[in-house]
């Protein structure tokens, strides 16, 4: 797979297998965040795997809302990664502040976006979950409370045929511009 193969091949998998996922595909995924760009190279994250049944079930059941139909594709998951926003650099923290930007964020999403792309390559399934409550996974993963949990993110081994949802975005047209807004 070339670069462009492994983007449009990677999606967000709502459907999983019972199969477990190999330590060293994890840790494959979790290498591939290590890597992520950061400002001021920062890294201000901290990536906590959950693989632990009772525990996954918790976390899982954390990303899930009484009544509303979301996220309950976590509860089928062998492992859920959760990123745990760190404090940046004083350097970034400053910078951030004469800027208005959240840098941390930013970072997030690449390290994010990085673990869901090695995962695709591995043959594994990712889904990326910002809905979630966040009180009850930092209770349940000892997260200090100063702490913020980024995004959750679900891996697995997809279900078998699982259809890939037609990829909808916006036109080229909409999204390019070149030397103007
Ligand atoms: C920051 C972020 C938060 C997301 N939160 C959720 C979520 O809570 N539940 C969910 O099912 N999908 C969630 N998604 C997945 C998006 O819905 C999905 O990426 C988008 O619809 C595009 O589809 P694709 O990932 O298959 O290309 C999230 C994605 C991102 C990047």
């Amino acid at each position: 797979m070339n670069f462009l193969e492994l983007v449009q091949t990677r999606q967000s998998v709502r459907k999983y297998s019972s199969k477990p996922v190999e330590n060293d595909l994890v840790l494959s995924c979790l290498e591939a965040g290590r890597l992520a760009p950061s400002a001021s190279n920062s890294q201000p994250w901290h990536f906590i795997v959950v693989d632990e049944p009772e525990l996954l079930k918790k976390v899982a059941d954390a990303t899930t809302n009484g009544g509303l139909p979301i996220n309950k594709f976590a509860k089928q998951v062998p492992v859920i990664i959760v990123i745990v926003i760190e404090r940046p650099k004083l350097l970034t923290r400053l910078a951030g502040k004469l800027k208005h930007k959240d840098f941390e964020w930013t970072d997030l999403g690449i390290a994010a976006e990085h673990i869901c792309l090695q995962a695709t390559e591995l043959g594994l399934g990712t889904c990326m979950i910002g809905w979630f409550d966040e009180p009850k996974i930092m209770e349940l993963l000892n997260v200090p409370k100063s702490k913020r949990i980024g995004v959750v993110i679900t891996l697995g081994y997809a279900e078998e045929n699982y259809l890939q949802r037609k990829k909808i975005r916006k036109s080229p047209e909409v999204l390019y511009s070149f030397n103007k807004w």
